[in-house]
Order: structure tokens, then sequence, then C-alpha cells
């Protein structure tokens, strides 16, 4: 298995830039498991499926071809039945409606298979919900990144999307198979009053004092 750097929290955390910015400065693939999950929402969807039947959803992603990769940015790409859903990933319904697909552990199951199949061709850092507790819970390299409710609200309005966050958070911290947890190992860092280099670089620090190899690009340009 390759390197692995988990990165958890809430909706408009921070933690999808520091995320790819950790994974621009070392060289790394960026998985963003968000977009998986959004991605089933809108397949889910666009077969007319009912999103809170949870048989309905989990035999509409058996029988849909998943195919995950990377871009030539080395950030996580799917497709499914051979369609890119990346346009409508922040639609309102697909906003409205993930949190829901996210609880059918069917659903959990086939995306986690192909998640974790990204660690057996690259180092990466992957940021979702449950990388540190469930999708890797062994990689000693595991970052909460939370901020206040305030801050996060104000996040999504600046970002222009509506998006009820505190509704996804509860549904997501609160669902039986593997929920938004803080995982026991796993350092948590409040971005609330932080920019998003102040993140990563105290990611970096982090990592340094857990002897993570950092690649020579990273020493290069943090030293
Ligand atoms: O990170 P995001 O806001 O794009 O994630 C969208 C939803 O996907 C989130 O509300 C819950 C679900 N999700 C999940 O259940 N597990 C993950 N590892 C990542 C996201």
């Amino acid at each position: 298995m390759h390197l692995v750097i988990a990165i958890d929290g809430p909706a408009a955390s921070g933690k999808s830039s520091v995320a790819r910015a950790l994974a621009y400065s070392f060289g790394f693939a960026y998985i963003n498991t968000g977009a998986m999950y959004r991605a089933a929402t809108w397949q889910v969807l666009r077969r007319g499926v009912d999103p809170l039947d949870e048989a309905a959803v989990a035999a509409a992603m058996e029988a849909s071809q998943i195919v995950t990769g990377l871009n030539g940015l080395k950030e996580s790409t799917i497709t499914l039945d051979g369609d890119d859903p990346t346009p409508f990933l922040r639609d309102e319904a697909i906003n409205h409606h993930v949190s829901n697909v996210s609880t059918v552990p069917r659903v959990r199951e086939l995306l986690v298979a192909r998640q974790r199949a990204y660690a057996e061709r690259d180092d990466i850092v992957m940021e979702g919900r449950d990388i540190g507790s469930a999708v890797f819970p062994q990689t000693p390299y595991k970052f909460y990144v939370d901020a206040s409710p305030e801050v996060r609200a104000q996040r999504r309005a600046a970002q222009g999307e509506g998006d009820s966050i505190a509704q996804r958070d509860r549904i997501d911290s609160t669902r039986r198979a593997s929920p938004l947890m803080i995982a026991e190992d796993a350092q948590v860092i409040d971005s609330s009053r932080l920019t998003i280099e102040g993140v990563v670089g105290e990611i970096i620090g982090r990592l340094k004092l857990k002897r993570f190899p950092l690649p020579p690009l990273a020493r290069l340009t943090r030293e």
C-alpha cells in the first residue's frame, strides 16, 4: 500500500481545498470521495429512483457501471454507465439528496472498494467523512478539519450554493454505516480562523512531527 493522508470533516469545513493543496504540493493524487457519493446520487436521480428507497438505491448502483480514475492533474474522476456527472455534482438536488443516498450500506461498499483501490497504485490525499475511521483506519496520517457552524454557513453562502449543511451534518453524523466522526487517533484542526495555506502549513508541521516521509518538492517549498 502507498502513503495515505486522510482528511475528514463536516461540510464546508475547508477540507476539500486543503486536501487538494496538500496533494499538489506533495505530488500525490487527490481523491474526493464526496464527489463519488454525489455522483451516485446523480445516477439514482437520473434513473428515476426514489433516493429514500434503500433497496432501490442499492439495486440501481449495483446495476451501474462505475469507473473511477485520475485526470491529468492527478485528481479523482468517476463515470457512471460511461457518463461524466461532474457538471452536475453541486446542483441543489444533489446537495439535497446526497446524505440520504450515502446512508445506504451497499452504496458505501461499492464506493469504498474503489476508494481503497486508489492506494494500491498511488500515494494519495483522500478527503471525506469516514476515511480515517473506516476506509483507511490503519493510516497513521489522519486529520479532522473542522470549523464553527457560523463560519461554515458563511463559506457556503459565499460560494452561492443552496445547501442545508446543518441537515447534511445531522444525517452524516447519525447514520449507522460509518458515520462522520473524529477517529480516535485523528488530529483535529479548527480552520475557522485559518486560511487554506494556514491549515496546510499546520498539517505539514504535524506530519513532520510524525516523521512522515515528506517528498523533496514539499521540503523545498516549505523550508
Ligand atoms: O464532501 P461533500 O460535501 O462533497 O460530501 C457530500 C456528501 O457525501 C456528504 O454530505 C456525505 C457523503 N459522504 C460520505 O458519506 N462519506 C464520505 N467519505 C464523503 C462524503
